[in-house]
């Protein structure tokens, strides 16, 4: 009998088909949708599998102790269609001879277009404009000059700041400089764990790249003084709750907040808390705490100045063609004995 490769997810006909071109048995969920824990479990531990193919944010994919533990021993790679990790326990895969292979790089521009949409949605207060006329209200607004205006994106000396300043912040930053002022361009500035040694030469390098000063600050400088706030870091222990009640009262009621990366890293209570008292002036999200158990009673959800969609940041069809084909390329790659071609390193 073949080696086997798990697959918790058809991943679409161009990745499926170059799976089917290995010498490999797939085993491959049989429902277009997620798995069963137990469907998981059970199929993790046929001591034949040797690679699994993992979706982010399932419950049934979540690969912590009980998912390792109940695998074959066989078992060499985890790939997960994601370039987050924060589902895997990858200390304790890599205790066990398991790599973790994920899919950085092709999802960034996606990621990044989704993001801009965001801050313009919530500059702009897309929910609201919606909310109105699908509640029969537009006829009933008062038209004045001022009447759902927000704050402009291409103002004058605009901050904006950055919770964690990797690929994809880079992307954003591409993009948001299309719509800034050009006679007074915008400041960036982001945070990141740590200052480097070499910190003055990276923002010199980062500001010459741009063509406008970016530099690093601490995060409570980045709520103070920035206009935009995105938040992009990966999620760890040290990030949970970093957009805390303490950071959104730091920031200025005109400011607006995006969070693209993971919901526990803001606090959907003090964010809600923050929005009713009008410490800020909106937020948009791409991710929340609790997804997908997120309903229309959710206080974020119902916020006429939260703009909520469902994790779905890297949602175009090419970026998502391009994640199945490294996430394979990983599981192949790992089942072979080769290096993985995008592997986790904590
Ligand atoms: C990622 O790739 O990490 C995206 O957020 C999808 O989960």
């Amino acid at each position: 009998m073949a080696p086997k490769i798990l697959i918790t997810r058809n991943v679409g006909p161009e990745a499926m088909a170059k799976l089917e071109a290995t010498d490999f048995e797939l085993i491959v969920n049989p429902v277009d949708g997620e798995p069963t824990r137990a469907w998981v479990l059970e199929k993790v531990a046929d001591p034949e599998v040797i690679a699994a193919c993992i979706m982010h944010g399932q419950p049934s994919d979540k690969v912590d102790r009980e998912f390792l533990d109940a695998a074959s021993p066989n078992l060499k790679v985890v790939s997960t269609f994601s370039v987050g990790f924060d589902h895997i326990d990858v200390p304790y895969a890599n205790s066990k001879g398991i790599a973790i292979g994920h899919t950085p790089g092709v999802l960034s521009n996606a990621v990044a277009d989704t993001t801009v949409m965001l801050v313009l949605m919530t500059l702009r207060r897309v929910e609201e404009g919606i909310r109105l006329i699908k509640d029969n209200e537009w006829p009933n607004l008062p038209w004045a000059p001022f009447v759902m205006c927000g704050p402009a994106i291409g103002h004058p000396g605009l901050t904006i700041g950055f919770l964690g300043f990797g690929r994809i912040s880079e992307c954003v930053v591409e993009r948001l400089l299309a719509f800034t002022s050009k006679s007074s361009p915008p400041t960036i500035l982001y945070s990141n764990s740590r200052a480097r040694d070499n910190q003055a030469e990276i923002d010199a390098e980062f500001s010459s790249r741009f063509g406008v000063t970016v530099r690093r600050a601490e995060k409570d400088e980045v709520a103070e003084k920035s206009d935009i706030v995105i938040v992009l870091c990966s999620q760890s222990p040290a990030t949970v709750d970093l957009v805390n009640a303490a950071f959104l009262k730091k920031m200025k009621n005109s400011a607006i907040l995006v969070n693209a990366a993971r919901g526990p890293i803001v606090n959907s209570e003090d964010l809600a808390a923050a929005l009713d008292a009008g410490e800020i002036f909106g937020a948009g999200l791409d991710v929340i705490t609790g997804e997908p158990k997120v309903y229309a009673d959710h206080p974020l959800v119902k916020h006429p100045k939260c703009v909520v969609i469902p994790h779905m940041g890297s949602a175009d069809y090419d970026t998502r063609n391009a994640m199945a084909d490294l996430c394979v390329s990983n599981a192949i790659a790992g089942a072979t004995g080769k290096p993985l071609i995008a592997e986790v390193k904590v």
